[in-house]
């Protein structure tokens, strides 16, 4: 929980990939985190396919947190094609969704996008040639260009980006380096280094890469993927002081 020295705990999980058969697949953890943090940030794949139902189960553990819930979609949550629906029930049990609009918690703020694929380094996809390509390209740019806008409308001292893709390769590592371009984009991480006011940054997505790495800038980034996290805390969130 909150230090004297002003910093506030930030518990972080992503990936809960919840489906229609789960059974209150949360509200114990939930109630936990709420004990030891000051806010729950989710990184996306809160449902397996975008689902409603999967949605409406995981809105009733919602209501075990205790403490203010930010979070950003993931891929799966728009699988059915309705992910303002999931959003929407996620939101009536108390999420507040990071898109566009960013948020201040206890003085720390929290910006945040789900981002998309597109490669890093000599990888990245340029948009050249075909106009499939281009609008591919665009639509990477364009999460970019939201955290961005989201992360300068912030006037606090310390901020968290929040994602689901990642913004860097290196915690990708432990994936297959033939998926990296689909599990992330650097035009996220150019837009995060844009500021020195970012203190870290969540993502998730990638189930087997490493837990922690850092943009060019030095800013820390950490997978949240609760398959990832667990391993490495044994718990499958991580806790982090900013
Ligand atoms: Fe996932
Ligand atoms: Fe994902």
């Amino acid at each position: 929980m909150s230090e004297s020295n002003g910093t506030i705990t930030v518990a972080a999980i992503g990936d809960l990939h919840v489906t229609e058969t789960s059974v209150r697949p949360y509200a114990a953890l939930f109630a936990e985190i709420s004990e030891k943090a000051d806010v729950l940030v989710l990184c996306g794949d809160l449902t397996n396919f975008g689902k409603t139902k999967e949605a409406e189960i995981l809105a009733e553990d919602l209501r075990s947190a205790t403490i203010p819930v930010v979070g950003v979609l993931g891929n799966h949550d728009y699988e059915c094609g309705q992910p303002e629906k999931v959003a929407e029930i996620l939101c009536q049990a108390g999420m507040r969704l990071l898109d566009e609009q960013a948020i201040v918690v206890e003085g720390v703020g929290f910006a945040g996008t789900k981002g998309f694929i597109g490669g890093f380094g000599r990888g990245e996809l340029a948009p050249f040639g075909e106009g499939e390509i281009k609008a591919f390209v665009d639509v990477a740019a364009n999460e970019a260009r939201k955290l961005e806008n989201a992360l300068r409308s912030l006037r606090t001292e310390r901020s968290v980006a929040v994602l689901h893709y990642a913004p860097i390769a290196e915690t990708l590592e432990g994936e297959p380096i033939e998926i990296f371009p689909y599990l992330g984009s650097a035009r996220l991480a150019d837009a995060i280094d844009r500021f020195e006011n970012v203190r870290a940054v969540v993502h998730g997505h990638a189930h087997h890469g490493r837990y922690e790495g850092r943009t060019m800038r030095g800013t820390p980034v950490y997978n949240c993927a609760q398959f990832v996290v667990r391993p490495q805390f044994g718990r499958p969130y991580a806790l982090l002081e900013v």
